[in-house]
């Protein structure tokens, strides 16, 4: 059984990542597919997220998911919150009872440290040393740090769901607490404080929100 990551949060969340080994045939017996994907390894990361559903909550009523416009799926009853990520071979869900979630994962690729400056504002630059020449940026860190960053927004996004995010200005990146990975958040379309978790693995970053 190719479970990556298992992470029991609390009693009414759960988050697991899946390493994706099987076939499209494998998830299709079990897993309804809920929008066209032509691209046969998207179909398979989109039946692989589904899957991750039912395995983190057996009671999941995967048949219920609707999208809303923003392409966010989401059950109208709310019985659970959920959301999903996708990224090479492997797919992530979290899915709580009772919170607002938000998961990405990512990995890690050098063209990040380019991009910067379109998700993080010069105030984000300089509170993380990520000035060309310094700090992480000038490391074997490269392109771990911001794609730290860049996973923890996207959560962020996913999390708040109705879509319309200035990353750069309205998620904020505070500080990050590498001792207990999280990096503390203000998320200025709704005034609220946030704290995102993030976990690397070897080839492999994953960000977290729920509140
Ligand atoms: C929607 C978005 C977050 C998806 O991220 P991605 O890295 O392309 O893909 P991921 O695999 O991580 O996530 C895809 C999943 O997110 C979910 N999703 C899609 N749209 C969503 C939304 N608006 N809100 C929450 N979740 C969403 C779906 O479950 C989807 O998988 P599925 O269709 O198989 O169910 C991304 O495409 C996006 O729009 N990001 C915002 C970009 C932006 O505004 N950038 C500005 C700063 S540069």
């Amino acid at each position: 059984m190719p479970v990556f990551f298992q992470h029991q949060i609390n009693d009414t969340t759960r988050l697991g990542i899946w390493k994706i080994e099987e076939t499209e045939e494998f998830f299709k017996g079990n897993v309804p597919q809920h929008r066209d994907v032509t691209h046969p390894h998207k179909r398979l990361q989109h039946l692989a997220g589904r899957f991750l559903l039912q395995f983190l909550f057996p009671d999941f009523p995967y048949e219920l998911i609707q999208i809303a416009d923003t392409r966010k799926p989401f059950l109208p009853d709310e019985q659970y919150h959920f959301s999903i990520s996708h990224c090479g071979d492997y797919a992530a869900a979290i899915v709580s009872k009772d919170k607002r979630v938000g998961i990405d994962i990512e990995i890690p690729v050098e063209k990040i440290s380019g991009i910067m400056y379109k998700f993080l504002s010069a105030k984000e630059h300089g509170i993380f040393n990520l000035i060309p020449g310094t700090g992480d940026n000038s490391s074997a860190n490269t392109y771990q740090a911001p794609t730290i960053f860049w996973s923890a927004k996207e959560a962020v996004f996913k999390w708040y769901a109705s879509g319309g995010v200035d990353f750069r200005r309205q998620i904020q990146l505070l500080k990050k607490n590498p001792a207990t990975g999280t990096i503390d958040c203000f998320f200025s379309k709704n005034d609220t404080a946030l704290t995102i978790h993030y976990r690397q693995f070897d080839h492999l970053v994953l960000a977290w929100v729920m509140s």
